[in-house]
């Protein structure tokens, strides 16, 4: 299989680069810059991508490579800091001071490889402060913008290519064009990736790594650990077992529902536990978000870990983490936004050796194609995700058993009504918050004193940013009449219309 490596020097697009090769039907995968070069040498990639990255090359602690890297004979990349890396160690020069960030209009040499077919003027997205001052010697200058002398440069004879703005951003307008021209005319791939690559390469990985050793899931119903269950279990069939804890904090018939899937149709081994008094009593007067993710992390790993101890030792743990997941979570260099709750904390006491990420390089909407691909009904694959800590984060306030019976209605009735007008689809997660403000409202003759639901509709393709979902006001009204005439003690309903930044997805 034609592979492209992306060797990560820890900008914030990595991912993203090898996405857009993916896209481009070439499997690509991102790796550290520590990779050795005898690595890289015998995978046998057909081009290799340099990411950009916050040093800045003349500093001695500089993130830097063998440049060795660059007589290999595999076309290069260079993005962003990759380009001045490549300057820097083929002896052109590298300087602060010609700071550049956003839409910057660029001029390119159309007679350039990397920009053949495109027009001479073009917006590049840049955010960089170094610059390239001198090009090393072989090179030609094929881009330039008003600030930046070399926006791009090539050496076509030593397969050697760079660029200062980020084609993988999508404000790069030909940003797609360019990376097409790099991995099928410059490294002459043919695309020979498709989902379907992705899912055999995983079950075959997965059989080999695993064997015949046990595995254990928790499984949460949302797509992404359903899709890494069902991986394992065509990988191992009978030696893995799911353990599905119930915090109380699901949707409406939500633990049925994937009881009936995973035990009915598929057969897996599947342990499910009814945990909910347990939680509730933890959450007892807590009000302050972090602490109750933080709680009901905690205690989801405590109520496994006495469900897998009864399971006795397992070998691996899988977990259904996704990319979005790893950098929301501040792994790495990001800074932390929320402790999402299926990452980073695992079970102290859980005896197991290894765990399984098979899904941590996806995107949600590649998760989904991979889903489709393993035959899952589309109810399961487009379903809206639904984050670990459940409902608990959509209770402003403290949580209770009856506050959480009361958003499962007020939620159940807003999705009926999103699907009814054939929404569904359109909208990428769709949910009612439960807000802890009551206010005055008239029933019949009497006065209420009462909670005020919050909708919360949103589209995104990726869930780092997303915008409000411009839902027809009939079928808002529509959900809110429901709400307020079939939940007790809601009388009031509004609709909440900011983007993600700056407001996050979920309320808490
Ligand atoms: P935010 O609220 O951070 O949400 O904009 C982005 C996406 O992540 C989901 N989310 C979570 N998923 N565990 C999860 O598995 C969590 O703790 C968690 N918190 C948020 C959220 O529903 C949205 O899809």
């Amino acid at each position: 299989m034609e592979k492209i490596l992306v060797l990560d020097f820890g900008g914030q697009y990595n991912q993203l680069i090898a996405r857009r090769v993916r896209e481009n039907h070439v499997y690509s995968e991102v790796r550290p810059y520590t990779t050795p070069l005898e690595e890289i040498k015998a995978a046998g990639y057909k081009g290799i991508i340099l990411t950009g990255g916050p040093h800045s090359v003349y500093k001695e602690t500089a993130y830097t490579y063998d440049k060795a890297l660059f007589q290999l004979g595999i076309p290069v990349l260079g993005i962003c800091y990759g380009a001045q890396l490549m300057t820097h160690l083929l002896g052109g020069q590298v300087e602060p001071g010609a700071r550049e960030y956003g839409e910057v209009a660029v001029s390119l040499d159309t007679q350039s490889q990397l920009f053949s077919g495109l027009d001479y003027g073009t917006i590049c997205w840049m955010s960089h402060t170094d610059y390239i001052s001198r090009i090393p010697a072989g090179f030609k200058i094929t881009a330039k913008s008003e600030t930046c002398p070399v926006a791009a440069m090539e050496n076509p004879t030593a397969r050697l290519y760079a660029v200062q703005f980020h084609p993988e951003v999508m404000h790069t307008r030909k940003g797609m064009e360019m990376l097409h021209t790099f991995v099928y005319d410059i490294c002459g791939c043919k695309g020979d990736w498709v989902m379907s690559s992705f899912v055999d390469r995983t079950i075959y990985q997965l059989k080999e790594k695993i064997g015949d050793r046990k595995v254990l899931c928790a499984l949460s119903g949302g797509v992404d650990s359903s899709v890494a269950a069902i991986l394992l279990h065509k990988a191992v069939g009978d030696n893995l077992t799911c353990i599905f804890v119930d915090h109380g904090l699901l949707r409406k018939d939500e633990g049925k529902q994937v009881e009936e899937l995973f035990r009915g149709q598929y057969d897996i081994n599947l342990v499910s536990v009814d945990a909910s008094a347990r939680f509730f009593e933890k959450l007892k007067g807590v009000t302050e978000p972090e602490k109750k993710r933080n709680i009901l992390g905690e205690e989801f790993i405590r109520v496994f870990e006495a469900e897998a101890k009864k399971i006795g030792k397992v070998d691996f743990l899988v977990q259904g983490t996704i990319y979005p997941d790893v950098i929301e979570s501040g792994v790495g260099d990001a800074a932390l936004i929320k402790s999402h709750h299926n990452v980073g904390g695992l079970p102290d006491h859980v005896d197991f050796e290894e765990i399984v990420e098979p899904l941590r390089d996806l995107f949600k909407d590649e998760v989904r194609q991979a889903g489709l691909e393993l035959k899952m009904p589309e109810s399961m694959v487009y379903r809206q995700p639904f984050p670990g800590p459940g409902l608990g984060v959509r209770i402003i306030g403290e949580v209770t058993p009856e506050k959480v019976a009361l958003l499962q209605e007020a939620d159940a009735i807003f999705r009926q009504e999103v699907a009814k007008a054939g929404l569904d689809r359109e909208i990428s997660q769709y949910f009612a918050v439960l807000t802890d403000m009551r206010s005055v409202g008239v029933m019949g003759d009497g006065r209420t004193y009462d909670y005020t639901v919050a909708l919360r509709a949103v589209t995104t393709s990726d869930f780092m940013t997303a915008d409000w979902a411009k839902i027809p006001h009939e079928v808002l009204g529509n959900a809110s009449n429901r709400i307020v005439n079939e939940v007790e003690h809601v009388n009031r309903v509004v609709y909440d219309i900011t983007q993600k930044p700056p407001a996050t997805i979920e309320w808490e």
